[in-house]
This record gives structure tokens, sequence and C-alpha cells, in this order.
């Protein structure tokens, strides 16, 4: 299957929605089809091969999907041997319904098939029609059936596709346990395993060898990640005293939290390896210990509160982000409003607001009512984003004037939209906190960390300004490694 000499290169075009799992899962797949000869287009219509990677945990997400697959009829029509495929969590999700509504695609691979589509392709290229390659579904087999049928995929990198080359995600964990009653994911992704310590090692290295100053660990319930092997049992806390030594790499994030499992000795270790940054997104869903218990999420609101109260004793001015699902059902105005009230106490960095959107398959769908309107669920969604914005806002205004370390990512979304060229554009970049800055520079500062000064902030965004050599040196404290970090510089108030 290899490329023939002097044989034109194949095009690829990729569209990728859903969560880091996702992008992920399109960077191993592009790693796999570049060895096939493919290589990246951004015109659908110059392409040989177009993929979708969908998710499926909102059903808008899914609609969007279909729709954009739907509008490929006039292409596939002008040219028959175009290959269209579906993979991710819907074509794991819906199957063969995704041919019986879009009869033109030729192939539809789940998340854990993944490595199925290179030969699919050469399949489909052949003529053959509707392959189909999907995991067992949760009752279709002995719980290692199941967790076989999910394989990984993750040792071909591609760091081309990623959205920059220094900084990579590292999944540790795939699949989820935790069945919330809303939530598709187990379903999709099957049952939590981690991989295995030596593998995870492994990979880093090799990110790091590619380039990568950043790796975020990926899993849906990243600090339940827990590998047993005889009598040793490794756990977050130990994967991050074994990666923080590999050369090269500056900073250690990890996503998704799960409360129940933020730990003292996690925060510890977190707080004492200076690589780990102090960054936590730990989703409390709701406000409402009855909502908490409609969503089976297996904490309370006090529980909550422990954590962020231990968060804060254990690393003072770290940041955390949360989502909320608002409109969930049987949610009432007081179950609501107990969910601003813990946006308020708790002063997330941010929160991702999500109306809740109920999906055939999970315990939410089978048994409860999605009883709130459209609208109250928009108005909720509005209501608890502007407490947070205000929020944001008030937090980021406390930088002024402050000097923080921001990994440069490239050029700014606006620097984009107004099509800046050349060397001197508006760049982008983020604090250890992960707070976005934006600020007048180079391209040339792309990947590297640079002592950034505030001047300005809104509550998404932060404007600055860098610090030059002779300044960074002018101040004694910011000389020291350490006193780079914002944690420092924050708690020193
Ligand atoms: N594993 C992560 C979340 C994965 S899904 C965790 O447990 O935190 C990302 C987010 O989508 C969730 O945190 C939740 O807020 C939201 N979500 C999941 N299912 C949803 C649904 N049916 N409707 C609306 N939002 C949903
Ligand atoms: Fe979904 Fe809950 Fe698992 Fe997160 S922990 S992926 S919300 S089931
Ligand atoms: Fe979506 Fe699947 Fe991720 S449903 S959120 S792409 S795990």
């Amino acid at each position: 299957m290899s490329q023939q000499m002097n044989e034109p290169s194949k095009q690829l075009y990729i569209q990728t929605v859903g969560c880091q799992m996702n992008i992920l899962d399109s960077e191993m797949v592009v790693a796999s089809l570049r060895k096939e000869g493919y290589s990246l287009t951004l015109d659908p219509a110059s392409a040989d091969a177009i993929l979708f990677n969908t998710c499926s945990v909102r059903e808008h997400a899914e609609e969007k999907a279909y729709n954009n697959v739907l509008r490929l009829k006039q292409l596939k029509l002008a040219n028959p041997d175009l290959v269209i495929g579906v993979m991710g969590c819907m074509a794991q999700k819906d199957q063969q319904r995704v041919f019986d509504r879009v009869p033109f695609v030729d192939l539809v691979v789940g998340p854990g098939q993944l490595h199925k589509i290179p030969e699919f392709i050469e399949r489909a290229r052949q003529g053959e029609r509707h392959q189909l390659a999907v995991s067992l579904s949760r009752r279709d087999g002995s719980a290692d059936e199941i967790k076989r049928s999910h394989e990984t995929f993750d040792p071909l990198r591609d760091p081309q596709m990623r959205p920059t080359p220094f900084q990579a995600y590292l999944r540790i964990q795939i699949g989820c346990d935790k069945f919330c009653t809303y939530c598709i994911v187990p379903m999709t992704r099957g049952p939590e395993q981690g991989r295995s310590p030596e593998r995870i090692l492994e990979e880093a290295k090799i990110l790091a060898q590619q380039g990568a100053k950043e790796i975020t660990l990926l899993g849906q319930t990243v600090n339940s990640y827990k590998w047993v092997d005889g009598d040793r049992t490794t756990r977050l806390a130990d994967l991050l005293e074994m990666l923080h030594p590999i050369e090269g790499i500056e900073r250690i994030k990890f996503v998704t939290n799960y409360p129940k499992d933020m730990t003292r000795d996690l925060l510890e270790t977190v707080r004492d390896l200076p690589k780990c940054m102090p960054y936590l997104h730990v989703p409390a869903q709701s406000g409402s210990d009855v909502q908490l218990k409609r969503m089976k999420r297996g904490y309370t609101t006090a529980d909550y509160y422990a954590m962020m109260d231990r968060i804060g004793e254990i690393m003072p001015g770290a940041a955390v982000s949360s989502d909320f699902i608002v409109g969930f059902c049987g949610e009432t105005e007081e179950d609501f409003q107990e969910t601003v009230e813990m946006v308020k106490r708790c002063r997330f960095k941010n929160s991702f607001v999500f109306q809740y959107s109920v999906r055939p398959g999970t315990k939410g769908a089978e048994i409860l009512e999605d009883d709130i309107p459209e609208e109250v669920k928009h108005r909720r969604n509005l209501d608890l984003l502007a407490v947070q914005n205000q929020i944001s806002l008030e937090d980021n205004l406390r930088f002024l004037g402050k000097t923080v370390s921001i990994l440069v990512e490239g050029p700014s979304k606006w620097s984009v939209r107004k099509g800046q060229t050349g060397d001197l554009r508006q760049m982008t970049g983020r604090t250890p906190c992960d707070r976005i800055v934006v600020w007048d520079g180079n391209m040339r500062q792309t990947g590297e960390i640079l002592p950034v000064e505030i001047t300005d902030a809104y509550a998404f965004t932060m404007l600055g300004r860098v610090q030059t050599q002779e300044m960074v040196s002018g101040r004694s404290q910011l000389a020291q490694p350490d006193a780079l970090s914002l944690v420092n510089l924050t708690t020193k108030q």
C-alpha cells in the first residue's frame, strides 16, 4: 500500500470537532495516512479522501456533522472516486445508521478502531462500499472483549497536525466508567482503561524529541488514572513524577479531572513539581445537590467545596475552571440559583456552560424527562455566563502590571482574521494558569517561553508587552526561574 515513486501525493481533507481526544485521534489518523502517501489539503474540492471526526456529546454537534457530510453530495457525484468517511464518537454511536442517513458515505469507523482507516480508504478506492468498524457496545461481550475492542492507536504521531508542534496531547486513559446519566461518552469511548506507564513515558520522550515543550495528559477522568502491575499501582501523581525529568518538556498539564479524585497527594505533587502548571479543569456540572444526584455525579456540593478548599490551601493562586450543564431534567429556578452561587463562591477562571441535550442511549434519556423549555435553558446559559464573565474580568484585572511567563502559541485569532502577514504580528500565548495573553510581537517568538507584562485585561484575554532582557534582569526576583511562575507572583500580593 505504500506510495509508488513519482505517484502524485493523494490529498486528505479532515474536519475535527469535539474534545481533545478527537483532536489527538485526528493527529494519529493523519500520521497513519501520511505513511500511505497522503498530504493534507484545506480544500475539500481537491481531496481524494474526506474524513469527518465527529462528536456525540450534544445533538447539535451531530446534526451539524450530518449536514456537513450531506453537503458533499455534489462533490461525490462529480467524482465517484472520492472517499468519504465518518469517524469518531458519532460513528460508534450511530454505526449502520450513518449509511442509512447518508448512503454515499464509504466508511464508518469508531474511535476504538481507527487503525483500520488506511486499509478501509484503500479498499474504498478499489470500489468497496459501506465498510464499518466499530467497537463492541457495553452489553455485547465479556468485560475483556469489550475493552479489547476499544483499542488505542497512539504510537503514531504527527507534529504537523497539531495546532502548534510544541504543544502535544498525550493520552493516558481511554473510556469512562462513571456513567453520568446525561452523558454518551461511556458508550462511545467504552470502558475506562489506563495505558501502561512505560508506554506513556516512551511516548512522552518521543514527543519531547519532536520538540514538544508542553504536554497535556488526557483522560475523561484523568485524575482517576490507575495502572496496576502485580503489587505496583501507578496513579496520576506517580506518572507526573515519572514524566517530570524529561528534558525539553517545560510544562505539564492534565485534563479532565473528576472532583472526587482530586486528592491531597495529587495536589501536593502538582505543587511540588515546577513543570506542573497551576491550572485544574474540574467540572462541577451543577451547584445543586438534587441535580448532582440526578446526574449521578457521585459527589455532593459539600464535597466539591471541600475540594476547592483543598486546592486553595495546597496550591494558593491556582486557577480552576469548570463545566456546567443548565436545564438538566427537573432543574428548578432554585437549583439554578445554587449553580450561580457556586460560580460566585468558587470564582472559576472560566466555565464552559452547556444546555442539556438529551442523548438516546443514556440513563437520562431512559428514565428522566427533558422537561426544561429551550428558552429557559438558553436564558440560564446566558445568565450563568454573565456571572462567570464578570468574575473572569475581575480576576484578570488583578494581573495588571504583573509579569507572567507565557508559552507563545503563535499569531492571535485577531491577527489571522485581519490577515496580518510578515514577522510583526499580534501574538498569543498562555500563562501557567492557562490565561490567554496577546501582544504586539514577532512570529519568531513562537514556541518560546517569554516574560510578558500585563497592560490591560478583559474577561477572556489579557493584553501585554514582552519584557526585554534588560527589563527582566533589572528585577531581581524575575532572574530566579521559579519567580516567573504566575503562582509565585500572585501569592505575593
Ligand atoms: N469527562 C469530562 C467531560 C466530557 S464531556 C468530565 O467528566 O468532566 C464535556 C462536557 O460536556 C461535560 O463536562 C458536560 O458539561 C457536557 N455534556 C456532556 N453531556 C452533555 C449533554 N447530554 N448535554 C449537554 N452537555 C453535556
Ligand atoms: Fe461523561 Fe461523566 Fe464520564 Fe465525564 S465522567 S465522560 S461527564 S460519564
Ligand atoms: Fe465528543 Fe466523543 Fe469527546 S462524544 S466530547 S468527541 S469523547
